[in-house]
């Protein structure tokens, strides 16, 4: 009989830099991956922190998202194990910087993530994309192959110029690349209930854009960030620390409003 389940795909896109992207891609696929859906996190920036954060050494990736992208390797040759039960990843290194210039004279280089996808869309039941911090031709390869776009957001003095560019930019990629994408959210991050701004950028972010704000918030909590170094994600490394319960309470506010493997 055929499978007719198809992965929900999501962009974890911020064009800004350390506002925990890669902190929330670990730990929401983590948290899919503890409730015995099937998981891919594909790292497509080429820092490859998400790659690190699980513990995934350098020697480690042969084949990454770099050569599924240029067509030198199949996406399924590119799937590795975590140490997480149900949770795959696809890895990246440094050489996925390139891909700015050498997909430059690419035909319909906006959809080589899309295509490769389509191989695998019946083997998951989610794929969670680790975005790098611009709006390049890596971003947008993940945007045209997603069905929804979640942003992390630190609250702070220009995070609110800085998400109206980005929610632009989502405007025109839906228009032009991918008409089913939508906006699944956006997570406040590391947020500091002690410091009045962070508490006037959550009010003025929450008044802009309603609903499309998760009410579960993500605090401030080094135990999420001494994790990485452990090679392990914050939820497993300390599954009661603030910061991991508030991912988990995330991770079932998203599962209500997107249904994930059903
Ligand atoms: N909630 C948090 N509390 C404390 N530190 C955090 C939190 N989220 C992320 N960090 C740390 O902040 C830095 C940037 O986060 P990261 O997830 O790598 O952001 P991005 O992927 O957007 O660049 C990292 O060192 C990470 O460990
Ligand atoms: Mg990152």
């Amino acid at each position: 009989m055929q499978n007719t389940k198809r992965a929900k795909i999501f962009s974890v896109v911020n064009q800004k830099g350390g506002v925990g992207k890669t902190t929330t891609s670990i730990n929401l696929a983590t948290a899919f991956a503890a409730i015995k859906k099937k998981v891919l996190i594909i790292d497509i920036d080429p820092q490859g922190n998400a790659s690190t954060g699980f513990g995934i050494e350098q020697s480690q990736r042969q084949k990454t998202i770099y050569e599924v992208l240029i067509g030198e390797c199949d996406i399924k040759e590119a799937i590795i194990p975590t140490k997480i039960p149900n949770l795959k990843i696809i890895t990246s290194t440094v050489d996925l910087s390139a891909c700015e210039i050498e997909l430059i004279d690419i035909e319909h280089r906006e959809y080589l993530l899309r295509r490769s996808l389509k191989k695998i869309i019946h083997d998951f039941d989610c794929i969670l994309i680790d975005c790098p911090p611009s709006l390049g031709i890596l971003t947008v390869n993940s945007l045209a192959a997603s069905d929804s776009v979640l942003i992390p957001m630190q609250c702070e003095f220009f995070s609110l110029e800085g998400l109206s560019h980005l929610l632009t930019t989502l405007s025109l990629v839906k228009e032009n690349l991918n008409h089913h994408l939508t906006i699944g959210g956006i997570i406040l991050t590391m947020h500091d209930r002690r410091n009045k701004l962070t508490e006037q950028v959550e009010v003025d972010v929450r008044s802009f854009l309603k609903d499309k704000v998760f009410k579960h918030i993500i605090p401030r909590n080094v135990r999420l960030s001494e994790a990485p170094s452990h090679g392990l994600p914050g939820i497993i490394y300390d599954p009661k620390c603030l910061g991991s319960v508030a991912y988990i309470r995330l991770a079932k506010e998203i599962l209500q409003k997107v249904k994930i493997g059903e």
